[in-house]
């Protein structure tokens, strides 16, 4: 029996439109394109379908997540085969890229997968190239909503290993990887993008 393997995130559909803008500013026109963390992924599927200049490598260390992008993924040209990546792990089943995306995922994992998307990202990426990261953060050591302070309180009763993390502390990881300060766009429900250029 085969069922229906594609999984559906809420949040995903309601994010990818204001996404997608900011990713047709910021990433490169053409090139490959690595997403840290696809889950369902509903937004690589968006990202590629608008973005045809673009080649889309999703990945996730959950086989029933690569199993969800590969059925969503299905007849589409751009998209290469989800593969198997956890971001904190020292080896990565990916060569050099053009562009590292990473989606809601710094403050559901624990830190080390910030210090190794940021440290195997600077490893895949040519100077210039951009780290592309979306979530909430915290600025200047305080929460930029009520909201998001609830959702750090959640994260952390979860997982204490999990939490918003503070822009300047994740600025600070790029830096020491050889990537310059971000560039910021304001995101709807109290999200940040940020890019990092590989100095
Ligand atoms: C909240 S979901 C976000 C999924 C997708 N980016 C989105 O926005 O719909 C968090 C994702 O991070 C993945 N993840 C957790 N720890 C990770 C790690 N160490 N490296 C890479 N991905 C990880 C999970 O498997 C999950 O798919």
């Amino acid at each position: 029996m085969s069922g229906d393997l594609r999984r559906h995130a809420p949040a995903a559909a309601r994010n990818r439109g204001p996404i997608l803008a900011v990713l047709r500013d910021w990433l490169p026109a053409e090139g490959l394109v690595l997403e840290v963390a696809s889950g369902s992924g509903e937004h690589a599927v968006h990202f590629a379908a608008a973005l045809p200049g673009l080649v889309f490598q999703p990945s996730d260390p959950d086989p029933s997540a690569l199993a969800s992008i590969d059925a969503w993924a299905a007849g589409m040209a751009n998209i290469r085969p989800a593969v198997r990546l956890d971001a904190a792990a020292a080896e990565w089943a990916v060569g050099a890229v053009d562009a590292v995306v990473c989606i809601n995922m710094i403050h559901i994992a624990p830190w080390a997968a910030a210090e190794g998307l940021v440290r195997g990202a600077a490893a895949r990426l040519a100077a210039g190239a951009p780290l592309v990261l979306y979530g909430p953060y915290r600025v200047g050591g305080a929460h930029t909503a009520p909201s998001n302070a609830a959702f750090d309180a959640a994260l952390r009763a979860r997982d204490p290993a999990w939490g918003v993390r503070e822009l300047e502390a994740v600025s600070a990881l790029a830096a020491a990887e050889g990537f310059g300060p971000p560039e910021l766009r304001e995101m709807p429900a109290n999200n940040l993008m940020l890019r990092f250029r590989r100095g």
